[in-house]
């Protein structure tokens, strides 16, 4: 045996410490470490050391793995797992046998395909808790509420759960090209490793497939909606059926992007008309194809007539037209068409916010019935603060699939610390006015306001191979509340991020009334730092990472001044009556109050008027010096958020800590970036001082108008 020396032996063991106590962020929110509150790790563990879980399935195996990996961890003890039900604390059943000997039959049978219930019983004398559910993949989502309750440190006592999702479909969209760059990605490659694909199944796949399963995500597209018709040749379907083998016990359907042209490109045909008989034939067949190879295949998302990619109106055919040509031939195999509205062409429309609604709203009886149109929340781009889409209120026989964007791109890219369940939550409860009052987005998009069968959410993924999966710490609650919120968008920001916090970080109290409130405001403040009172689109050309008020070359609706229209007289988008009329979309009693400026919500005011340079805000304030007074609240906020930051440091792992701190440093850099570049920009319209109780910025318009960037993340080349 080899005798260390003593001081070598005290350097090995400290920094085999380390390395156990550093948390790269890999394992997510499923870190599974012991309980810390010791009265109630004692209760678990007197209640949950021995488990009894039914079945056989590979979705079975997956729960037990998760058990066993879970609880062992959260018990910090080995925990028993047997088939067969005696005696134990926790049950989980999926078979309707047992639902009958154990007399939940009744509450077991108002449970959807996906549902699941967690209830105590006494049984043989013993305090039972039961996850029930109709089917596998309920009960392996209740399992993952149940580890959820211990990692949060709930109390079991008389506990009654019924869950069934809002949403049939909860999707994420990957922008990830077959060269593993990511559109818009800002945390490494893709996680999609083709190239090894199919022999090679990394163990970040099956890891994947787990955190969507905690989350309640049933579905995801791989590839970017601008689409490389390679995807769907054989030699990547066989890498698709990998991927697809892989994720299938944990209830995650694959979805491709379908290039409208493919029948040109791999088919060899001499046209990709939707009513050419030789093309219908030629998709009938590839979709059959797929089918024999993944008989769950999910079915296609689709982006034609937009930003150069082809479609039906290159064959001076409609969207509806496209779109049923392919659901017709997954409609059989139970797939759908997920037919993308953010659309826009090469003639520069009076107001692009007008012009999805213009191309979908005369469409709405034209669709299949397992067609969706994924409409995107806001009219322009994912910004960070959009009224909503006035498509949400205006289709009523198309079901509509909302498209949230996870990734950052107008957000900072990966080094803002934005949490973005507020940006979804003030999406999905306005109000469309569709059937009334109460016609929520929400309501719109779970199906139940028109009575659909099919529902659902899709958010653009942040996700790349960097070890923590998102690049910031804080990116992974933006993909943990997306999911929450698919499977139920009543759930409020609040309890989700507490939710994220508890899981990913710790239960300290003291670390929760710190974090939570600067989660919670993050948003406000990137609005208010960037682009507040509704200003829209001021990003830098192309990457969108930083200002570029000043960017105007290029097509009109891809320049700066298209959408601010800063002049002597004042600033904003005129889409009220008496401009673009875009308020129009909407029913009436939004339309009435977006068209006032007396009764427009002041953090839309910019996007729906022209308001001059010295309108009366309802602080009092001047139009400028509420704008300087927004941008300089922005950037204060970021650096109260360092400063909060700064008393967590001993309470949460070291590296994370470090990573955050650095991160926010950057955030405070740029948002002093953004306000300086926005008001010294503005100011040469509105002529006005930013009054002397502010910092003066340091540097001139020029020098900020003069900065060059090259390889920002996201996009290809520069
Ligand atoms: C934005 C984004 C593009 C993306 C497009 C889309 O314009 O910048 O990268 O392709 O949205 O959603 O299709």
């Amino acid at each position: 045996m080899i005798k260390l020396k003593p001081i070598f032996a005290i350097a090995v063991l400290f920094f085999a410490t380390s390395l156990v106590k550093a948390d790269d962020g890999y394992r997510l929110w499923l870190r599974y470490v012991p309980v810390e509150d010791s009265k109630l790790m004692n209760e678990y563990r007197s209640q949950f050391t021995s488990v009894a879980i039914s079945g056989n399935s590979e979705t079975v195996s997956a729960i037990k793995n998760e058990i066993k990996i879970g609880l062992s961890g959260l018990l910090d003890k080995e925990v028993e797992i047997s088939s067969t039900f005696k005696n134990q604390g926790l049950l989980i059943v999926t078979s309707s046998s047992e639902h009958k000997s154990l007399g939940i039959s009744e509450e077991t049978e108002r449970l959807g395909n996906e549902g699941y219930l967690i209830i105590e019983k006494k049984i043989n004398g013993k305090n039972t808790i039961i996850v029930a559910s109709k089917t596998d993949i309920g009960a392996l989502y209740g399992t993952f509420h149940f580890l959820r309750l211990v990692q949060t440190q709930q109390s079991f006592g008389k506990i009654n759960i019924e869950e069934s999702p809002k949403t049939t479909h909860r999707l994420l969209n990957h922008w990830d090209n077959l060269d593993r760059t990511v559109e818009r990605g800002y945390a490494g490659f893709s996680i999609w490793d083709w190239h090894t694909l199919p022999d090679y199944i990394d163990q970040r796949y099956i890891d994947y497939a787990r955190a969507n399963a905690s989350i309640g995500i049933n579905g995801t597209v791989l590839t970017n909606v601008n689409a490389n018709a390679l995807i769907l040749t054989p030699e990547y379907l066989i890498k698709v059926k990998a991927l697809a083998d892989a994720f299938r016990p944990y209830g995650l359907k694959v979805y491709l992007t379908a290039r409208f042209s493919a029948p040109v490109e791999i088919g060899g045909l001499t046209t990709a008309d939707p009513l050419d008989a030789s093309v219908a034939a030629w998709w009938k067949s590839k979709i059959d194809e797929i089918y024999s190879m993944i008989p769950d295949f999910g079915g296609f998302l689709v982006k034609a007539n937009s930003e150069g990619q082809p479609g039906p109106q290159n064959y001076g055919r409609n969207h509806a037209d496209g779109a049923n040509m392919l659901s017709t031939a997954v409609a059989h195999h139970g797939g759908v068409v997920m037919w993308r509205a953010f659309v826009y062409d090469n003639n520069v429309p009076d107001d692009r916010a007008k012009q999805a609604y213009n191309e979908f709203k005369p469409l709405d009886k034209r669709f299949n019935e397992n067609i969706f149109v994924q409409v995107k929340n806001g009219a322009i781009d994912f910004q960070p603060r959009e009224p909503f889409h006035p498509l949400f209120g205006a289709l009523e026989h198309t079901p509509i699939m909302m498209e949230f964007q996870i990734t950052q791109e107008y957000l900072g890219c990966a080094t803002h610390l934005v949490y973005l369940a507020p940006l979804f939550k003030e999406c999905l409860e306005s109000d469309t006015y569709a059937k009334g009052k109460g016609s929520t987005v929400g309501k719109v998009i779970d199906g139940s306001l028109h009575n659909h069968t099919i529902s659902g959410m899709a958010g653009v993924a942040n996700i790349g191979n960097d070890r923590n999966w998102t690049g910031h710490p804080f990116g992974q609650a933006n993909w943990f509340a997306f999911g929450r919120l698919a499977w139920n968008h009543n759930l409020s920001s609040e309890q989700i991020a507490d939710e994220w916090l508890r899981m990913t970080f710790t239960n300290n109290e003291k670390f929760l009334k710190v974090v939570e409130p600067m989660m919670l405001n993050s948003r406000e403040t990137a609005v208010n730092y960037m682009t507040p009172l509704g200003l829209h689109h001021q990003m830098a050309r192309n990457h969108h990472w930083g200002p570029g008020p000043w960017v105007n070359v290029g097509r009109p609706d891809w320049t700066s001044p298209y959408y601010h229209r800063a002049d002597s007289v004042g600033l904003g988008f005129n889409r009220s009556s008496t401009g673009s009329n875009a308020v129009a979309q909407y029913f009436p009693e939004v339309s009435d109050k977006f068209n006032s400026v007396k009764t427009c919500p002041e953090e839309f005011l910019l996007w729906f008027h022209h308001v001059p340079w010295n309108y009366s805000m309802k602080s009092g304030r001047s139009l400028w010096n509420e704008l300087c007074y927004n941008y300089y609240s922005g950037a204060d906020a970021v650096t109260q958020m360092q400063t909060n930051w700064q008393k967590v440091e001993k309470m949460i792992d070291n590296e994370q800590f470090n990573q955050v701190k650095q991160l926010l440093a950057i955030q405070a850099k740029e948002a002093v970036w953004w306000r300086n570049s926005m008001l010294l920009y503005f100011q040469q319209f509105s002529k006005q001082p930013i009054p002397n109780n502010y910092e003066q910025p340091d540097k001139t318009l020029e020098y900020y108008e003069n900065l060059k960037f090259h390889f920002v993340p996201g996009i290809k080349g520069e």
